[in-house]
């Protein structure tokens, strides 16, 4: 399977799934990964990996739908099967959705239904919850809202800040976005056998 990563910063998910890729725990080669930042750290990772990437402007372009019908161009012209949203800060319009419809996933770090949004590890620490985490689910036009497709926990300790709470939630990230994603390239084999 060909993934696409779409990014907006840091891009440690997208090395933890390039990493995997690598390793071959990962049946899938990435393709392409895209920024909506030219300057993402993330986009120097991914050069430094030999990944083909592409830094987009969001200002260059006249509509949302216009930068979208460009990321679109980007991502069939290398063939990708399935789009992987990484720290990706923007809400996926309709272009993309259509274009892909069942086939973007995203990582959001809290334990869905639950903190939808932003700053979800606040959240889950304001709110008293015992056990926070990450989950990896199919976008729709429901933010954070997507059938899940694999979820992992971890544990609030006394004292945690929203720093300490998040650095852990994002090791579990980073296991848990490839294993995810292993789990839609099965998912999707099983099918193709089925109708053939
Ligand atoms: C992660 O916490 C992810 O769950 C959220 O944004 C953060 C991105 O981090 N959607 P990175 O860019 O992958 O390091």
């Amino acid at each position: 399977m060909s993934l696409g990563i779409l990014i907006s910063g840091r891009g440690s998910n997208m090395d933890a799934i390039i990493a995997a890729t690598k390793t071959h725990a990962l049946d899938a080669t990435v393709a392409v990964v895209i920024s909506d930042n030219p300057n993402a750290e993330g986009i120097k990772k991914a050069k430094k990996q030999g990944v083909v990437t592409f830094g987009l402007n969001v200002n260059d372009f006249a509509s949302k739908k216009e930068y979208e019908e460009d990321v679109v161009k980007i991502l069939k012209g290398h063939g990708v099967d399935l789009l992987c949203l990484a720290g990706y800060m923007r809400i996926v319009g309709d272009t993309l959705l259509t274009e892909f419809e069942n086939k973007i996933i995203n990582i959001h770090p809290s334990l869905l239904p639950a903190f939808r949004g932003l700053n979800p590890q606040k959240k889950a620490l304001e709110s008293g919850v015992k056990y926070a985490g990450c989950t990896v689910h199919y976008v729709t036009n429901i933010l954070d809202g997507g059938p899940i497709i694999d979820q992992d926990i971890v544990a609030i300790i006394e004292n945690d800040t929203e720093k300490t709470l998040s650095d852990r939630i994002l090791e579990k990230e980073h296991g848990l976005y490839p294993r995810a994603i292993q789990k839609v390239i099965q998912s999707t084999a099983t099918k193709k056998g089925e109708i053939a």
